[in-house]
């Protein structure tokens, strides 16, 4: 698989690509690679010519004591991942290619970065619009596909798509799930096996969710307590937050009315790492 580290070469072979009349499908990843992503790249395949995968695990988007330092990184298993799932191209630069000193435009996407994940973790959502809209820039991809497991992240970059007019579809693929519901994540390696064990508990809280929600419950806050009660009641997690949202804006919501799309979602502490996952559900 050919890999690309500098951004004015794989800028440049974007350009000769779309002179050739070629679709670029992207799939940003931060390595790691897992079922998860390979889903990702197969769904990239059948959306255009080229796809290409990048490989950036982005200083910008982690805060201070975060696991930027000890994030997994392997290019060789990851390349043989992406190719064997159908990628063409791996861009995978350095961090000074990316961020040269000197370095000071971001992107912020405001509200909407305020909300969930961006409460629990301050200026995420800004590393992640930034370091998207310059692999949008150095990629020059028609469509990129992301993971609905980081349900905040695609609405922030679907509002940022379009207010920035970046022309790129973004495509969402289905979170994938281990067999006993646990959501993949580069993540989950981190998990000791007790807590490995337990950590099912997030996707259980989630089923019981819809299960109540489908059942005719109304009111936010009961879905919320018994999703509480359950992680607690079944685990050793620290809850960061549960949360029954509008799906568009990220407000929560008090009470579910019928139409609305609803994003239920949280984000847990087994130890020092921290999960999330989330369903969407509508009315
Ligand atoms: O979802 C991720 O892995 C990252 O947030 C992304 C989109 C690759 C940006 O660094």
């Amino acid at each position: 698989m050919k890999t690309i580290h500098e951004p004015h070469l794989m800028q440049r072979e974007a350009d000769d690509l779309r002179v050739a009349g070629k679709r670029i499908v992207l799939v940003p990843t931060m390595g790691a690679l897992h079922g998860g992503h390979t889903a990702l790249i197969r769904e990239a395949r059948t959306l255009g010519d080229v796809v290409v995968v990048t490989l950036f695990v982005n200083p910008a988007q982690f805060g201070e004591g975060e696991d930027y330092g000890r994030y997994p990184r392997d290019i060789e298993r990851d390349a043989l991942l992406a190719s064997g799932a159908g990628g063409d191209l791996l861009f995978a630069p350095e961090t000074t290619a990316m961020y040269p000193p000197g370095y000071q435009t971001f992107v912020n996407v405001e509200r909407l970065s305020l909300r969930l994940e961006g409460a629990a973790r301050p200026g995420h959502f800004r590393g992640v619009a930034t370091v998207v809209a310059k692999l949008f820039n150095i990629a020059r991809p028609h469509s990129a596909v992301f993971g609905q497991k980081d349900a905040q992240q695609v609405i922030v970059l679907r509002r940022m798509v379009r207010d920035l007019d970046l022309g790129v579809e973004i495509v969402v693929v289905p979170t994938l799930r281990e067999q006993d519901g646990l959501a993949m994540s580069s993540r989950n390696v981190y998990l000791t096996p007790a807590q490995r064990v337990e950590a099912p508990v997030l996707y259980r809280s989630l089923r019981k969710a819809e299960d109540l929600i489908r059942s005719g419950e109304r009111s936010a806050g009961a879905v919320v307590a018994a999703m509480t009660l359950e992680i607690t009641g079944g685990s050793s997690a620290a809850i960061d937050y549960v949360s029954v949202a509008d799906a568009d804006t990220l407000d929560p919501l008090v009470t579910l009315s019928p139409g609305a799309p609803v994003l239920v979602s949280l984000a847990a502490r087994f130890g020092t790492t921290r999960l999330i996952d989330n369903i969407h559900i509508r009315l």
